[in-house]
């Protein structure tokens, strides 16, 4: 008897445990993307996404585990379902395209525990042609006043095989990895944004959108291609710890048919972030500049004072001299402070924000600069001590304000976990970069920063997720490796990962990656795996609305020719248009300037030689246009001849085709004037 009963409890129950019901589903706007929402036997929550008919997303779970009180992860039931349909333009103050769509549906559940506490949380996707997105957000509720997060339960359970493309997270140089390239069961913890190419051609990209008041997303496979998200920790225990009701961050998933859709599917991130809460943001100026930065990296000028000091008052007007006869209308300054003494990897407790070093009269400079049309750029590196910075920030902010400056540099270096705070009992604690405190510390610099109408370029930063739409000071970010690594780095980095990076990193948002090296050498005269026209491909490729001119003005003046397209090229765009392109292989973007005719092509690629053959239909079918281009030599190659360049000039017309060879670690860029009919 007892065993019939037992046999039916579980005949009962076995159908329940199995059967995932879909208690909600949408599709994409124009139907590409389906979304299934789905509760299963145990009252879990999940999802799944098709393309075109095809698996992307099998069936995840989703759940929170908490510091204080019992998970939410079971026992769910769907309440209440809202829908809805969005089709609006809106416009950048600046950025890639001035015009951007948001067309999405959305489909919002709201579920409940049926057990004692009876806890809400509600799930709200978003459907886009090129992704899928989804937050929680818990309402205000009696039994969940503050939610203590251990754990964020997200699950994306990829599908079918691929390659990844996927840098490592929670290692000590925070976000800047090479790539591993891996097959999909092959990735371990990874930071996002990372890539995936299907072996069926489909690319699928995983990152986060509208990181406020958060911890950083990073992700890591559970088995096969299941792989859940894992939270940046805290000291204090809990990764997160927010008031209800509050919402999270965005997930999303951009899925495109191929690596150019993918990286157009970025504008997704800045949809899924608020509109812009400044206003009026026209002193949010997109420019190039200047520095004196790269002496530094080549160990050949120190931010030390000495006899090596880069910042001196003399070495400062030559600069704005060399910047002002060549158009570019900043000037950043490293070393200026005091603070740089000693070890100034650990001297966070030094750094002054208000006091500039004795031979750096900086009052002078800024004047002397400002006569010629040319800002300092503030530079704030806080050696990741955010409680001594912010103990000065609104005395840093308004200095800087005093001297007219309207950008700043800020600068976290330290070893991963080792951000300083103090906690609100007045304890020093120690931190991650991409931590809760650290996105309400970014913000708190932007907002601070915006007030007086100062921009933010930060290094070392917390990942970009599109939160320029709401805070268009906050223009750039370094966050992988740069070019300094190529000063320094061991290895530096070779062709590939510039290929990659485009189609990783830079789906987040804007990059300062400081190009436009025409020695082409880094520290000890070690050459740098780049030809000439590459480094002129990436102001065209690598997009930020400020982009540094980084190398030292002798070189810039001993090679006038390719220096020309650095003079000429735009920093701010109507249109972006990525031609062509693979992840890890290459990449040819075209951007029309904003406000203007003229368009602007460039292309990298990786170790291999190319020859592209590209239709010009981007252009206006009624005109003619004078192409000014600088290419790999015929005989160039990053190994072996990498300054072989040649720049002609040629006219091209809409039904014209671009046919050029990239050399091997090479490139090429081209402005694109328009002229009469
Ligand atoms: C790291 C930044 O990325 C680099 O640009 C800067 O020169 C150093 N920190 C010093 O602040
Ligand atoms: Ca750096």
């Amino acid at each position: 008897m007892r065993f019939i009963l037992a046999l039916l409890a579980f005949l009962i129950a076995a159908p329940a445990l199995a059967q995932s019901q879909t208690v909600a589903e949408a599709s994409s706007p124009s139907g590409t993307l389906k979304l299934s929402v789905l509760l299963n036997g145990e009252g879990r929550i999940g999802y799944s996404v098709s393309r075109g008919g095809t698996p992307v997303i099998g069936e995840s779970h989703l759940g929170f585990l908490f510091t204080d009180a019992p998970q939410m992860l079971r026992n769910f039931e769907a309440k209440n379902t809202t829908t809805a349909a969005v089709d609006q333009t809106w416009e950048q103050p600046w950025g890639e395209w001035r015009q951007v769509r948001d067309q999405h549906n959305e489909v919002a559940v709201t579920f409940q525990e049926k057990s004692t506490l009876h806890r809400l949380l509600r799930v709200r996707f978003r459907l886009f042609d090129n992704a899928v997105a989804f937050r929680y957000e818990f309402p205000e509720q009696p039994n969940l006043k503050t939610a203590n997060i251990a754990e964020e339960l997200t699950q994306f359970d990829v599908q079918g095989a691929g390659r990844a493309w996927w840098a490592p997270a929670f290692e000590s140089n925070r976000e800047e990895y090479l790539y591993n390239a891996t097959p999909l069961d092959g990735i371990g913890t990874a930071q996002t944004p990372f890539t995936i190419r299907r072996d069926d051609g489909l690319h699928i990209a995983i990152h986060e959108a509208a990181l406020v008041d958060y911890s950083g997303m990073n992700v890591a496979r559970v088995q096969g291609g299941l792989l859940k998200a894992v939270l940046t920790p805290s000291s204090s225990g809990a990764k997160v710890v927010r008031d209800t009701p509050f919402e999270t961050p965005w997930r999303v998933v951009l899925i495109t048919a191929d690596a150019p859709a993918l990286y157009r599917a970025n504008s997704v991130f800045l949809n899924l972030n608020e509109p812009n809460k400044l206003g009026d943001v026209s002193w949010v100026r997109p420019r190039k500049y200047v520095g004196i930065w790269w002496g530094m990296h080549l160990d050949t000028q120190s931010w030390a004072t000495g006899p090596k000091h880069g910042a001196t008052t003399a070495y400062a007007k030559r600069m704005i001299d060399f910047a002002a006869k060549n158009g570019f209308t900043g000037l950043l300054v490293e070393g200026w402070n005091k603070g740089w003494d000693g070890d100034w990897f650990a001297n966070g407790d030094d750094f002054s924000f208000t006091e500039a070093a004795p031979d750096f009269d900086i009052r002078t400079v800024a004047a002397y600069g400002l006569k010629k049309g040319v800002h300092l750029i503030g530079h704030h590196e806080t050696s990741a001590n955010i409680a001594h910075y912010e103990s000065q920030l609104g005395a840093a902010l308004d200095f800087a304000k005093s001297l007219g400056e309207d950008t700043i540099k800020t600068g976290y270096v330290s070893d991963a976990g080792g951000v300083q705070a103090v906690d609100a009992n007045g304890h020093k604690t120690y931190e991650w970069h991409e931590g809760q405190i650290m996105s309400r510390h970014h913000l708190r610099v932007v907002t601070e920063a915006a007030k007086r109408h100062i921009a933010i370029d930060a290094h070392e930063p917390i990942k970009d997720t599109g939160l320029r739409r709401t805070y268009p000071n906050w223009v750039s970010r370094e966050g992988q490796r740069g070019m300094e690594y190529n000063a320094w780095g061991v290895p530096k980095n070779p062709p590939h990962y510039d290929t990659e990076l485009v189609f990783t990193r830079m789906l987040g948002g804007p990059m300062d990656f400081t190009p436009g090296i025409l020695s082409l050498m880094g520290r000890g005269n070690t050459p740098i795996p780049s030809t000439l026209a590459r480094q002129l491909a990436y102001y065209v490729v690598l997009y930020s609305p400020i982009q540094m001119a980084a190398d030292l003005p002798e070189n810039y003046e001993a090679n006038p020719g390719p220096f020309q397209f650095i003079k000429d090229v735009a920093v701010d765009w109507d249109d972006s248009r990525m031609l062509a392109g693979d992840v890890g292989q290459y990449a040819v973007m075209a951007r029309k300037e904003r406000g203007k005719p003229t368009w602007f092509v460039g292309g990298i690629t990786n170790e291999e030689g190319r020859d592209l053959d590209l239709p010009l239909t981007f252009l206006d079918p009624g005109a003619r246009y004078r192409a000014e281009i600088y290419r790999d030599g015929d005989a160039a190659d990053f190994r072996t001849n990498p300054r072989a360049i040649a720049i002609e000039k040629k006219e091209f017309r809409s039904t014209d085709r671009l046919q050029l060879r990239m050399a091997p670690g090479g490139g090429f860029a081209i402005r694109m004037v328009k002229l009469g009919r």
